[in-house]
């Protein structure tokens, strides 16, 4: 069946899920929308209720519905936002939802191809390394078609403390949390700039609160959980992330965000998925980027890296 070119189809109609929904929606650059969950009256009022926005949008022709499966078949992407997310009072890392959310993995994936082997798959539940390199390794699907929004978040909310520290936009502040979407991602500090001004050097210059990297990168991992006990979810977030990669592959923007995907080799490392700088196209991951590392960032990746394989030995039997 011919591929839809701006048809995307959202597993999992919770809070993320609606989420997704609804910014897809107001980015007003796709042609239809689907919604499938095992709740079919959930899905159903998310795609009502969000079909109602498109009265407010420039798209108003864009088709939302409750799907299933099926809707796969001509997707040209698909968003996995299905199984438990973390809990307030449960769960105190998103590494417990693994042996869970990797069964939910199976069931999608097994779904999914027996619709399609050509849609790109955005994995976003949690933990969404571990289950990246699930999909990406046990369903015999094209695995550069595969990939996890990995610390494209983190990357936003450090680039926006550094903005937010030294009054500078944020899309000016470059550098990146890589590594695992959890407590091992470490920040690029080596290569981190400002409008070009390293970051060291931009803290002498510019500003006199001495800058404290390690209270910075430990706000940005923890942050993902202070929203969670104060709102008992996070949404909003993660569903501009999912837009910010589907609107780089619509337009084949050939742009550079940090997505999970099985290493292959870089920085000396393979058969893990976690996150470095990728170049994203319309058929998915270009190439992934073995940015400069410092020696301690370096060993930090590496670190990662373990602890991801190692979850994931524990946790897939
Ligand atoms: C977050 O950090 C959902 O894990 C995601 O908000």
């Amino acid at each position: 069946m011919k591929i839809q070119r701006n048809k995307v189809v959202i597993i999992g109609a919770g809070q993320v899920g609606s989420a997704v929904l609804s910014t897809l929606l107001s980015s007003g650059s796709l042609a239809e929308i689907v919604i499938i969950d095992k709740n079919e009256k959930k899905a159903y009022g998310e795609a009502l209720d969000g079909s109602h926005s498109t009265a407010f949008a420039y798209s108003p022709n864009i088709k939302v519905k409750q799907g299933t499966y099926e809707d796969c078949e001509d997707a040209s992407i698909i968003v996995v936002t299905a199984g438990p997310s973390a809990k307030p009072d449960e769960v105190v890392d998103r590494i417990a939802l693994a042996q869970k959310n990797i069964e939910v993995v199976k069931e999608v994936m097994e779904q999914i191809i027996t619709y399609t082997m050509d849609a790109i798959i955005i994995m976003v539940s949690n933990p969404v390394d571990i289950l990246t390199y699930y999909a990406q390794n046990y369903f015999g699907y094209p695995v550069e078609k595969i990939f996890g929004t990995g610390t494209t978040l983190d990357t936003a909310r450090f680039r926006r403390i550094l903005g937010q520290k030294y009054l500078v936009d944020t899309k000016n502040v470059h550098g990146y949390i890589l590594g695992e979407h959890g407590k091992t991602a470490f920040a690029t500090w080596s290569s981190s700039n400002i409008a070009g001004v390293p970051i060291d050097d931009f803290d002498i210059i510019y500003d006199d609160v001495p800058l404290d990297k390690e209270a910075i990168v430990e706000e940005v991992k923890q942050v993902g959980y202070e929203i969670l006990i104060n709102k008992g979810y996070t949404n909003i977030g993660i569903a501009k992330s999912v837009d910010r990669i589907i609107q780089a592959i619509l337009i084949n923007e050939l742009s550079v965000l940090p997505l999970s995907t099985t290493l292959t080799g870089e920085y000396g490392i393979e058969d893990v998925a976690l996150s470095l700088p990728c170049i994203v196209t319309k058929d998915g991951i270009g190439r992934r980027l073995e940015v400069p590392l410092s020696v301690d960032e370096t060993s930090k990746l590496r670190a990662s890296a373990d602890f991801l394989r190692e979850t994931f030995k524990k946790t897939y039997k």
